[in-house]
């Protein structure tokens, strides 16, 4: 397969096959080989990719055009399965028994070593899991047998598809594959819930009512309070940042610094750094994105006094890259 940019093929039409066997078949195979497949799910349409390939997933944010790199939702087939990627309490235990395969997505601790790919979580330690229930999900998922990365499959700023024809009409030529199982039942996101440590919060209303989830749980859910106990580090904060402070295009290394590079080119000084990655050599945006937060995690580890980065261009995938390294740099409890 050939890997595509959604800027040079927006105008070719996106190939729809139906979700019969055949298609399901040449779904899994595309997303095992790094491909973008839209499929349907009983709530939207999603945008799905092998969620432990990083360069796959960093062309879903391509292909949505999203200007910064919001978590994503990993489907699995069954309980078992997100057993072995998150860690799951009594009460996310409970949600999950209740309620799936179903419209309910559980944000749980990140199991580590985690085999996801770090843009999934934009760089947290908490993971959102959704077992759908829709049959060509549930077969598409079985069949390709690797954990699928699905945000909704529109474009930033578009409503939420729920009909085959709405994706090609919107993402067109950045798919590879749409897979057309008919409109979807629900017709909205799923409900999410952040089970982390004994709480349980609401983040999205949803395909399950909040009642029905406060009788499994036998209390309210509580609600995201910004600057309350759930946005604490390490809780439910909503964007990763090193505990290191990032100095931004940086195109000389100071002593005691670590750099992030990006390009052929090191800036000067790089000998001074006390560690160093590349987000890309060849200067490849989906790379950079793929690398992004894991090598941000494995600079911080040096424990450095500042974390340079250099230059990143602002076009194509360097506008996320350029808002996520600008909120992680930005002091703590902003965003
Ligand atoms: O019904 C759905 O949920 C559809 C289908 C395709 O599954 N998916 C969907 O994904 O609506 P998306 O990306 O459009 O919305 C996912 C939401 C985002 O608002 C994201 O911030 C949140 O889930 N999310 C994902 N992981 C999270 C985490 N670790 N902590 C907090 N929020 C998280
Ligand atoms: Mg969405």
């Amino acid at each position: 397969m050939t890997s595509r940019n959604s800027q040079d093929t927006a105008e070719e039409a996106a190939r729809v096959v139906p979700a019969d066997e055949a298609g399901i078949a040449e779904a899994a195979r595309t997303l095992r080989a790094g491909g973008l497949v839209a499929f349907p799910t009983e709530t939207v349409y999603g945008l799905g990719a092998d969620a432990t390939n990083g360069a796959a997933v960093a062309r879903i944010y391509e292909a949505k055009r999203r200007p910064s790199f919001n978590p994503l939702i990993v489907h699995i087939a069954s309980f078992q399965a997100a057993v072995r990627l998150g860690h799951f309490d009594g009460s996310a235990k409970r949600l999950a028994g209740a309620f799936w395969p179903g419209p309910l997505s559980l944000v749980v601790p990140l199991r580590a070593p985690s085999p996801l790919s770090s843009l999934v979580t934009a760089g947290l330690g908490t993971l959102a899991l959704r077992v759908p229930r829709n049959r060509t999900a549930q077969a598409l998922l079985d069949a390709a047998g690797v954990p699928v990365a699905a945000p909704s499959a529109n474009s930033s700023g578009r409503l939420s598809p729920t009909r085959a024809a709405h994706v090609a009409e919107d993402l067109g030529g950045a798919v590879d594959l749409i897979l057309d199982g008919g409109p979807t039942e629900v017709g909205l996101e799923s409900t999410i819930v952040a089970c982390v440590g004994d709480q349980a919060v609401l983040l999205r209303a949803g395909g399950v009512a909040r009642g029905e989830i406060e009788a499994v749980l036998g209390k309210a859910l509580e609600e995201v309070v910004s600057d309350g106990p759930v946005s604490a580090p390490g809780q439910l904060a909503s964007h990763y940042a090193p505990g290191a402070p990032l100095r931004l295009d940086a195109t000389e290394i100071h002593a005691g610094e670590a750099l992030l590079g990006f390009g052929p080119q090191d800036p000067q000084g790089a000998e001074r750094a006390v560690a160093t990655l590349n987000l890309s050599r060849t200067g490849d945006l989906r790379e950079a994105a793929a690398n992004l937060f894991d090598h941000l995690h494995r600079l911080d580890a040096a424990r450095p006094s500042v974390i340079a980065v250099a230059p990143v261009p602002g076009e194509g995938l360097g506008e996320a890259i350029n808002d996520r390294l600008k909120r992680a740099a930005a002091p703590r409890g902003q965003d």
